[in-house]
């Protein structure tokens, strides 16, 4: 695991912007994509390097994290929606999946998507955000890091962390542990003193009770952060 520390968060934003450039003007390319607080300036820039016709994505599929259960497409608060308004409507995608939080059969739905990014090709980039207690995507602590997509019970701290958003559903749909780590290449962003405490756990031992830990175990990741995400180091 690789840290580049950066002065902010506008810095870890152009940073990370430039390793999604390089890679998607070098190849067809599969990339998993976060929501959240942590990406929002990255997606703005992406989009403005699109209407100056900079980069071309017609050869980039993208796969979410996450979504809530429960939350239709055109609720403001589901993942769905976030993805389109930010970035989805106004650049060329060429296939964009995320998870179907109101599917029927939410195990059927988990399995389905699964084999959506198998059938891809996998994921080659996949870009994270971290959750105050650790967690990756919506895997919270003590989930198995083999876990593969599935429903999952947020904890009272995401919960609460999440609140800022308005009442968010307890339930949602998460790419697993086990999916993320098949990524050839993993980028987790993090800014803001709020983020110090998750990133000195997931330095420490590695354990299920820390999701993000497991990254220690992958080959390609690196950590884009600023220096108050990095004040315990
Ligand atoms: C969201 C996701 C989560 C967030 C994490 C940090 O799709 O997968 O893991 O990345 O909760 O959220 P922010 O960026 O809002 O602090």
């Amino acid at each position: 695991m690789r840290i580049t520390e950066v002065a902010n968060y506008t810095s870890m934003s152009e940073k990370a912007e430039k390793i999604i450039l390089r890679e998607v003007r070098e190849r067809p390319l599969i990339m998993a994509l976060p929501t959240g607080s942590t990406p929002e300036m990255l997606y703005s820039m992406l989009v403005e390097e699109y209407k100056r016709g900079k980069v071309n994505f017609s050869e980039v599929v993208t796969f979410n994290l996450d979504e809530y259960v429960g939350l239709s497409p055109a609720n403001p608060n589901s993942y769905h929606y976030y993805m389109n308004e930010r970035f989805l409507k106004h650049v060329n995608v060429s296939e964009s999946y995320i998870p179907d939080g109101m599917a029927q059969d939410l195990e059927k739905e988990c399995a389905d998507y699964e084999n959506k990014i198998k059938r891809e090709g996998g994921i080659d980039l996949a870009i994270l955000g971290i959750g105050g207690n650790g967690h990756i995507a919506f895997n919270e602590p003590g989930t198995s890091f083999e876990s593969r997509t599935h429903v999952v019970k947020l904890s009272a701290d995401t919960l609460k962390e999440n609140s800022r958003f308005g009442e968010m559903p307890n339930r949602a749909i998460t790419m697993g542990i086990g999916t993320l780590m098949c990524a050839r290449k993993i980028i987790l962003l993090a800014s803001g003193k709020k983020k110090a405490r998750a990133l000195k756990m997931m330095m420490g031992a590695i354990t299920e009770e820390v999701p993000a830990s497991v990254l220690q175990k992958h080959s390609d990741c690196k950590i884009i952060a600023d220096g108050e995400a990095l004040r315990f180091f």
